[in-house]
């Protein structure tokens, strides 16, 4: 068996689960779980929805890439970590860089965009991107491309979450990482 690596990067639309999934998977691992978005919350002590409605998009994402940033650094220093990004930190092509410079596994959660929007709407998280149901589905079509260099591509439909982390724990095993 290959070694596993010190961390592993979920990726994916938002509703495909990298927290409940990311959570479990560091349960399993012995491994501390990172919700990059919780990182912003705490740096900034500022709700996502607060960065959105009072200072616009732009600045969720340099909030966001600094997080990224600071966790990237830990993680090269030696601290073993799941992390679970928000939908379009992966998007950003700086934050993409950064992740594959790193060597580590990037999984992308994935789901039909109507599992997505209802498991949004039957959560709590406030999700600024999800409210407007046309912007969605477009943010949707237009990651698809940039999600496919995950390096491995799981599909969560109709499945638990300790399913996927079998899944996903497989593919650590026989992945060349
Ligand atoms: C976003 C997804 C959210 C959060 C922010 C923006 C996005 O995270 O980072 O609202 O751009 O898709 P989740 O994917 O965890 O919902």
């Amino acid at each position: 068996m290959k070694m596993a690596p010190g961390a592993v990067f979920l990726i994916g639309f938002m509703g495909a689960g990298k927290t409940s999934v990311g959570r479990e998977l560091a349960h399993r691992l012995g491994w501390r779980f990172v919700d990059l978005d919780d990182r912003v919350v705490a740096a900034t002590q500022r709700s996502i929805a607060e960065i959105f409605a009072k200072s616009g998009e732009p600045e969720f994402r340099r909030h966001e890439s600094q997080a990224l940033h600071e966790l990237i650094r830990e993680i090269s220093s030696g601290v073993n970590t799941v992390a679970a990004l928000g939908g379009g930190a992966w998007c950003q092509p700086q934050n993409r860089l950064r992740i594959q410079e790193l060597g580590a596994p990037v999984i992308l959660l994935d789901a039909p965009l109507a599992t997505l929007r209802a498991r949004c709407a039957a959560e709590g998280k406030q999700r600024p991107l999800f409210a407007d149901e046309a912007r969605f589905r477009q943010l949707y079509e237009a990651r698809r491309a940039e999600y496919t260099a995950a390096t491995v591509k799981l599909d969560t439909e109709g499945k638990r979450v300790g399913d996927v982390v079998e899944e996903v724990l497989r593919s650590l095993q026989v992945g060349s990482f």
